[in-house]
């Protein structure tokens, strides 16, 4: 009944002057009187009107939440898909997000270290970007909380794109592609990094992972071979220990912890750098082991090649440090895996790749 009522002032309010009657009421709806008409009625704007997109949910995933003041719209994320892919962004005009989050390799990039729009190295290795529409941390120490802000620090930083509003503005104007995407997402907002970068935030929600191998097992669509079976079973017992970390349908717990790379003192202190607590010094967030086939180098730095690499550290049981986290419980010892058994985890990672995720999007 409520709902009824509301309708019906909107529409009354809508309809307060009809396009075709020649409107001088200066306070209707989709006039512009300051713009008077030869015939003294105020100008008609067309209503501004952007298309609503909403994400399926995947199987055994939660729902995604969105901020309210920056939903999914066709047209978002279409001008999020462009800007991703496109330098006028940065700088120098000389760098996209696309050359450093490649989709080949699930948006991450296959060098350790990127080059910043000065053609400096950045010291941690491009993330992939998969699922972030369900991840609450976002970089490897934690720093940023929402895509919107982690993006806008991604443009602003002067060590990566050193973009600014000014100068987007002043190549959106030599764009018309640019002009024509932004007007559709955003009406006549002004051009601004904040809201290029609330467009990209909305294309990177769409970045959505859930239709790899070992998600049509779950959904017992389709089978995993004895190899693969047998790593999902070291995997997800105490005898691999990885599901604590690992866990979930992102394969990450987003939190953070020390997984053995180094001894003390490290050289990147990771969280420890974000919180100044010396108990996390050295504490990275694990992130997800969607695609990770095509993700290498791997670690925040990039330190091991190959994914038979990763599985010798975990085997091996890690470094010990005071920071150590408990789940690496095998330290000193080592997981003590048989070759077998090491190809088997290899296995069950590879069966988490998404080949219409690096190829569709
Ligand atoms: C110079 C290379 C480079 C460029 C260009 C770049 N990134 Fe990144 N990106 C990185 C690195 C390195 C990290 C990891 C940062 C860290 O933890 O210190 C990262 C992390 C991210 C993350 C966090 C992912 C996660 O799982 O937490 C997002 C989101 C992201 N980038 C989006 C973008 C977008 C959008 C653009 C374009 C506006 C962009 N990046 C441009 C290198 C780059
Ligand atoms: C104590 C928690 C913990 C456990 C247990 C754990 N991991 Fe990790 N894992 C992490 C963290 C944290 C990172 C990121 C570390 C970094 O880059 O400094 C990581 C990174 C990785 C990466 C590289 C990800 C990338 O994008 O570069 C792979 C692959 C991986 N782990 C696989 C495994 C496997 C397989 C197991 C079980 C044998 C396992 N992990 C057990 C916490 C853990």
């Amino acid at each position: 009944m409520n709902k009824f009522i509301l309708l019906l002032i909107f529409s009354t309010l809508l309809f307060a002057c009809k396009k075709e009657e020649g409107c001088t009421d200066p306070n209707a709806i989709n006039y512009n009187c300051e713009a008077e008409q030869d015939d003294g009625s105020c100008e008609y704007l067309e209503p501004f009107v952007t298309t609503p997109h909403s994400i399926t949910t995947p199987y055994g995933f939660p729902d995604m939440l969105h901020p309210t003041d920056n939903p999914l719209t066709e047209e978002g994320i279409a001008l999020g898909k462009y800007l991703f892919n496109n330098p006028i962004l940065s700088h120098s005009n000389g760098l996209a997000c696309t050359s450093c989050h490649l989709q080949e390799n699930s948006f991450s990039s296959p060098s350790n270290f990127s080059s910043n729009v000065n053609g400096v190295a950045v010291t941690r290795n491009a993330m992939a970007l998969v699922n972030l529409g369900w991840a609450n941390n976002l970089a490897w120490d934690g720093r940023d909380i929402g895509l919107e802000s982690k993006i806008l620090g991604t443009i602003t930083n002067p060590f990566s794109m050193q973009g600014s509003s000014d100068s987007l503005q002043a190549r959106a104007e030599k764009d018309a592609q640019f002009m024509t995407l932004f007007a559709a997402a955003f009406n006549n907002e002004d051009i601004t990094i904040e809201n290029a970068a609330k467009s990209l935030a909305q294309y990177i929600r769409t970045l959505v992972s859930a239709n790899s191998k070992f998600d049509r097992y779950l959904k017992g669509e389709e089978q995993l071979s004895v190899s693969e079976l047998g790593g999902y079973a070291i995997f997800n017992s105490e005898k691999g220990d990885c599901f604590h970390c690992h866990g979930t349908q992102q394969f990450a717990n987003n939190q953070f912890h020390n997984n053995g790379l180094d001894p003390e003192p490290f050289t990147d202190l990771g969280l420890g750098a974000i919180t100044g607590n010396t108990a996390d010094n050295g504490k990275f967030r694990s992130t997800t082991l969607r695609n990770i086939e095509h993700t290498a180098p791997y670690m925040h730095d990039g330190r091991f090649a190959t994914l038979e690499e990763v599985v010798e550290h975990y085997n091996s049981g890690g470094v010990w440090s005071s920071n150590i986290d408990p789940n690496m419980k095998k330290v000193g010892v080592g997981l003590q895996l048989t070759n077998q058994e090491k190809q088997d985890l290899v296995a069950y990672l590879m069966t988490l790749t998404d080949d219409e995720f690096i190829t569709t999007n």
